[in-house]
């Protein structure tokens, strides 16, 4: 093509481009924004919550996925709390195969193995992106049961949480997530769980069954309802933690 149509061609296709894909973009943003709204909703409530309830901490989320409410919660919080760090602990190999409790008579509650998979890189990459300070983001990567159980130095540096923001859908992956959690809050703590009414809002299925037998375990931990985000969601503050905890 004749040099000079070329460049032009080059400058008109970019404004139609543009104004092509804008329709795309914002019915994504749309799309995304129903979605996510009532996870935005529940972390806006719990920052307001924390700036009366003066707790000290770390924002800590169990399932990060791609961070987009990870990325709302350094949004909402991170210029609200200059000392908080955001920790993001993840498989980033999405869900393992649900077995036992979560498979019971083949009911997953349409959960499968390696579904919101977003690999370490893409997470960094949409990190970045949302502008969230490197200085105060940390990840850890791994299943639940390796990288939160086992040698007591397994903390990352962790030591106390102001928000835990359980997100990872299963009881299994709920199970090692409570235990690491009980020396690391404090009364007032949030501790919230995105995945409370899934499994039917069955007592004894999914995160519903892991906080149980979490309270019970742990006689003097007890837990108060602070606010429900979507059917799912559910947030509770600590009203006690066990004899000797923090
Ligand atoms: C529903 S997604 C999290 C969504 C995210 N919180 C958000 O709002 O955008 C669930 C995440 O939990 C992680 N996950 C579930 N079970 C896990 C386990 N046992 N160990 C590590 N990660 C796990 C998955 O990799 C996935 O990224």
């Amino acid at each position: 093509m004749n040099p000079y149509l070329k460049e032009l061609a080059r400058i008109v296709r970019h404004p139609v481009q543009r104004l092509l894909l804008r329709g795309v973009y914002n019915r994504i943003r749309d799309i995304e924004y129903r979605e996510f709204n009532r996870r935005y909703y529940g972390i806006e409530q719990v920052a307001e919550y924390l700036v009366g309830a003066q707790i000290e901490g770390d924002y800590c989320e169990f399932g990060v996925w791609q961070g987009t409410t990870f990325a709302h919660a350094w949004r909402t919080m991170g210029t609200l709390f200059p000392a908080m760090r955001f920790v993001a602990y993840d498989s980033f190999e999405g869900l393992p195969e649900p077995a036992g409790i979560d498979a019971r008579d083949g009911y997953t509650s349409h959960f499968y193995r390696a579904q919101f998979a977003c690999s370490h890189a893409d997470f960094i990459r949409n990190m970045r992106r949302a502008r969230v300070d490197p200085a105060r983001l940390k990840t850890v990567q791994g299943w639940f049961s390796d990288t939160l159980r086992g040698p007591a130095g397994a903390t990352h540096g962790v030591d106390r949480i102001a928000v835990a923001w359980v997100d990872c859908d299963l009881y299994e992956s709920t199970v090692p997530v409570l235990d690491y959690l009980t020396p690391r809050i404090t009364e007032g703590s949030v501790v919230a769980f995105d995945d409370w009414r899934c499994y039917r809002n069955l007592p004894d299925h999914g995160q519903q069954r892991a906080v149980g037998e979490w309270l019970a375990r742990n006689p003097g931990l007890q837990l108060r309802e602070l606010l429900s985000f979507g059917w799912n969601g559910v947030v509770f503050t600590v009203a006690g933690v066990p004899p000797g905890g923090s």
